[in-house]
């Protein structure tokens, strides 16, 4: 026969489980980033949150960023951005200077829609774009400048001395 305390902690679970279901655990989970972790949908990217063999890892709301890698290949020259949501990443990039990198996040103020960006360098801003969803409202690439509904919210990042490797801290 069991004692109490050994029953409990078996049949605890089970019978919170029956109780409170799915949304029992969703309780215990925590949700601050949700909406800038890697997506698993968006793209190349089904290990699970992480993918290094697409050219980034995610940890401790940190993306790593091998600059190397093919799939940043647009960032190599300045004046270079892309949209990393293929990629289960939903952000934006865009290369300033040698030296500097920005990150911002790919949902548009707006609506949210995530996948009608377009860079016009002439104007330093991002425009998302009627023609794939969006509504062609213009946001400021300094991250402070709002467009409709706000500002392109950016993120420090930093890159390593040997210009391979971007951080972008959430
Ligand atoms: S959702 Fe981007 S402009 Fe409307």
């Amino acid at each position: 026969m069991k004692d109490r305390r050994s029953f409990l902690k078996e049949v605890c679970p089970t019978v919170a489980f029956a109780f409170f279901g799915i949304s029992f655990l969703e309780a215990c989970s925590s949700d601050t980033t949700d909406d800038l972790t890697p997506n698993p949908g968006g793209g190349g990217n089904t290990g699970g949150g992480t993918s290094q063999d697409n050219g980034f890892t995610f940890s401790n709301n940190t993306y790593t960023i091998d600059l190397a890698h093919s799939n940043f290949s647009q960032l190599s020259q300045e004046g270079g951005w892309m949209n990393a949501q293929s990629l289960g990443i939903p952000l934006l990039f865009l290369r300033v200077s040698n030296n500097d990198i920005n990150a911002y996040t790919n949902k548009c103020p707006h609506q949210g829609v995530q996948t009608a960006w377009t860079y016009q360098s002439d104007l330093n801003q991002f425009k998302c774009q009627a023609s794939e969803g969006g509504h062609d409202n213009t946001y400021s690439d300094d991250g402070k400048t709002p467009g409709e509904g706000g500002v392109l919210v950016d993120y420090v990042t930093s890159l390593s001395e040997d210009g391979k490797t971007l951080t972008v801290n959430l």
